[in-house]
């Protein structure tokens, strides 16, 4: 257990203000390597786990998708894509390369426990944090990071040889590497129109 020399103990942390305050997602289309190294892949994914999740339930998990695996991806989403409708050669390229855009993606599986105290609607917000914080860390340690979902989230043909279960979801894609192109910022909320006080 973590005492008070916890470094987020009522300590300020000005730069990660810092980068919340302009952080922006890169676009999955202009990335390029390298990836994460392995140990930097791990410090996301451990930032990932430690969202807030209500009951201890974990209710997430995650599928690393690097190196050949993202061509061997590419090939089950055409292989989904043509036992449901007729795909053509240049859909067909699109969808294979679509995992080849970024050097490393993580699927983050939201894994819903029903029939317990803990709505599953808490279990999913869980996830979205998930998401999320894997788009802080992975800014945090230089790259850019795009948390999509796409067609493949939802074919249930690419949701099963992804190995995904019964009560299991796709939370997101979140693509990770470097940025090809500087990042423009875009029109962000007025705070004023979506904060009211009680
Ligand atoms: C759950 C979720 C799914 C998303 N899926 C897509 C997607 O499929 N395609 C897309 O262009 N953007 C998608 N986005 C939007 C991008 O991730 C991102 O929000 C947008 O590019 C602006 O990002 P920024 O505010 O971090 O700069 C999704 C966002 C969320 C929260």
């Amino acid at each position: 257990m973590e005492s008070d020399t916890s470094p987020s103990f009522n300590r300020p942390a000005p730069q990660t203000l810092d980068l919340l305050l302009s952080r922006r997602s890169g676009s999955a289309k202009t990335m390029t390597g390298p990836g994460p190294s392995p140990e930097e892949l791990e410090t996301i994914l451990r930032a990932a786990a430690r969202v807030p999740d209500h009951g201890k339930l974990f209710p997430w998990r995650f599928i690393v998708i690097e190196g050949e695996a993202r061509a061997r991806l590419g090939t089950v989403l055409v292989e989904c894509l043509r036992q449901t409708e007729n795909v053509s050669e240049e859909r067909a390229k699109i969808e294979a390369a679509r995992f080849l855009r970024a050097p490393a993606i993580v699927c983050v599986v939201s894994r819903v426990r029903e029939a317990i105290p803990i709505p599953e609607w808490e279990q999913q917000l869980s996830a979205g944090a998930v998401c999320q914080t894997m788009l802080i860390a992975a800014t945090a340690l230089g790259y850019v990071a795009n948390w999509l979902t796409e067609w493949c989230a939802y074919h249930p043909l690419v949701r099963e040889r992804l190995g995904l279960k019964s009560g299991e979801r796709i939370a997101g894609f979140v693509y990770i590497g470097k940025s090809t192109a500087p990042l423009e910022e875009r029109p962000r909320p007025d705070l004023e129109k979506i904060v009211t006080r009680f």
